[in-house]
Formats: C-alpha cells, sequence, structure tokens
C-alpha cells in the first residue's frame, strides 16, 4: 500500500488509556481492575509509569493507602495531580532506574502498559527490588498483541506496511528490551535483581465494537499523527473493506495482554 507520511516520523505504539480502559477482560474487569485485584490488601503501592493516574486512582477507591506514582515526564502528571483521590499520592517525575523513594518503601508494585517500553530493564529491576520491601510483590501487564483473525490483526499489518513506506531515517527506533515479551525473558530481568519465579498469564483483552469504534480505538493505540489525512483515508478504507464485520454490525477486535507477577528478595536470614 502506498501512503505519504509527514515530517515527522511514525510514533511507536501509543496504547492509548481509553482505548485499553474500553476493553474487558472474559470475567468482564478493565486490564486495570486486574492489576488492582492482584494488589488488594497490599498497603503502600507504586505506579512505575502511571500515566494520567487511572490506575492509581482505582486503587485509592479501593482501599484507603499510601500511593506513589511515577513519570519521566510531568505532563501526564498533571493529570494524575487533578485527581481528588491523589491528593495524598506522591507523584513524581522520575527515570525508572533512579527512582526518588528510600529502601523498602513500598508492599507492591505494579506498573500498566509501561515496563515493555523502558530500555535499562535490568536496572530498573533492580530498583524496584531495592524500593520493594522483602518479598514484596511486582504486579505488571504487558502488552501481548493481536489476537489473530481480529481488526486488532487486520490494523497491525495494515499499519506495518504505512511503516515500511516511511524511510528508515524517520522511523521512531523501537521502543522496549524485547525479554519483556515472554516469560522466560523476564524471568531472566527480575531473577538477576534477586526476584523469585514469575507467574504470567495471558488474558484476552476483547475491543470488539461498532466500525468506527473499533476505528477510533486502533487510531488511539498508534500515534498516527505524522501521516497526513490522504493516508489516514486511504488507511481507513484498507481497514473497512479488510475486517470482519459480524451480521449485528460489529467487529471481532482484541489484543492479548500478558499479567506477571514476581516477589522482591526476601529479607536476610540467619
Ligand atoms: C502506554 S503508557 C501507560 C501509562 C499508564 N500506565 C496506563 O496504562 O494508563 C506507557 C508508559 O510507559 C512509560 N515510558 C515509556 N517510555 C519510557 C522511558 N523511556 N522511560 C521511562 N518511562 C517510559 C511512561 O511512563 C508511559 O506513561
Amino acid at each position: 500500500m502506498m501512503v505519504a507520511a509527514r515530517e515527522a516520523s511514525l510514533g511507536p505504539i501509543h496504547l492509548g488509556r481509553l482505548t485499553v480502559d474500553a476493553g474487558r477482560v472474559p470475567d468482564g474487569r478493565t486490564s486495570y481492575q486486574v492489576l488492582s485485584d492482584v494488589v488488594a490488601g497490599q498497603r503502600r503501592v507504586l505506579d512505575l509509569g502511571c500515566g494520567d493516574g487511572h490506575l492509581l486512582d482505582l486503587l485509592a477507591h479501593a482501599h484507603p493507602r499510601r500511593l506513589a506514582g511515577t513519570e519521566p515526564v510531568a505532563e501526564p502528571l498533571s493529570v494524575a495531580r487533578q485527581r481528588p483521590a491523589l491528593a495524598g499520592a506522591a507523584l513524581a517525575v522520575a527515570c525508572p532506574s533512579a527512582l526518588p523513594f528510600p529502601d523498602d518503601s513500598f508492599d507492591a508494585c505494579v506498573s500498566h502498559l509501561a515496563l515493555a517500553q523502558l530500555s535499562d530493564l535490568d536496572r530498573v529491576a533492580a530498583e524496584l527490588a531495592r524500593v520493594l520491601a522483602p518479598e514484596g510483590v511486582l504486579a505488571v501487564v504487558l502488552p501481548g498483541g493481536a489476537v489473530p483473525g481480529t481488526a486488532y490483526e487486520v490494523f497491525n499489518d495494515l499499519t506495518r506496511s504505512v511503516l515500511e513506506e516511511v524511510p528508515v531515517d524517520r522511523r521512531q527506533p523501537e521502543l522496549g528490551d524485547r525479554r519483556a515479551r515472554h516469560r522466560a525473558g523476564l524471568e531472566q530481568v527480575l531473577g538477576g535483581a534477586g526476584f523469585g519465579q514469575v507467574d504470567w498469564r495471558t488474558i484476552r483483552l476483547d475491543l470488539t465494537g461498532g466500525l468506527d469504534q473499533v476505528w477510533a480505538r486502533m487510531v488511539e493505540i498508534y500515534d498516527l499523527g505524522p501521516l497526513d489525512p490522504a493516508a489516514l483515508a486511504t488507511l481507513r478504507r484498507c481497514f473497512d473493506s479488510t475486517v470482519t464485520v459480524l451480521p449485528d454490525g460489529r467487529v471481532p477486535c482484541a489484543m492479548n495482554l500478558h499479567l506477571a507477577v514476581a516477589f522482591a528478595p526476601g529479607g536476610f536470614t540467619a
């Protein structure tokens, strides 16, 4: 497919918060609720890469607890700071490999669709082991790709062909450490920092909806800003003519997420 791109390079996968929050796992929860439930009962919780504070907000409403969140840039935190439930939370602009918290600050750390974008994962893991209490829980949601045969896969394939049209020097470098994409890789990273075995579950996140709704969700997931309007219109036409539309007008769409849970190193034993 021939498409034109504007001056800037195409953005990386964005994994828009609104799209992901619209999705449902098989038992009807959002992936944010899944993560919140994993750390139910934990009192001091850090959200690494907390974005606009949506997950922290859920955590604040679930139990009274001490919350903290970090982002590498200030802008998403300004949204998080406007949430009344987060008035007492420690929201910090911080590099995930140099967290501004003392040792043993948290009983749990959650991270929703952020860990897989980090490149210095070994240092991040060591930092998480430091700020977590002995045997504190680390629970992360990682992207697991399109569910085959759904509109998510169609969009992925079409977008990949768009990216192939963009000159290499204008493409965004791939983000993240590939080891965060599979259990053995994550276990290697976390094991190096003393974490125990990783409990790994793949969960389907259903994003099915009407054609316009599913298109809007897909566009929110990727940063397609650099595409010119004509290219975007071409992409949309290809999308409309390729996806499956059910007799009731709904378009099947789903992505996989991985839920990984591990425990921080224990305290010293005599
Ligand atoms: C898809 S957003 C997820 C935000 C939030 N956790 C959510 O799910 O709503 C990805 C997050 O990854 C984090 N991130 C991406 N690249 C990063 C980098 N190079 N250094 C630190 N954090 C980064 C940012 O915190 C960003 O908010």
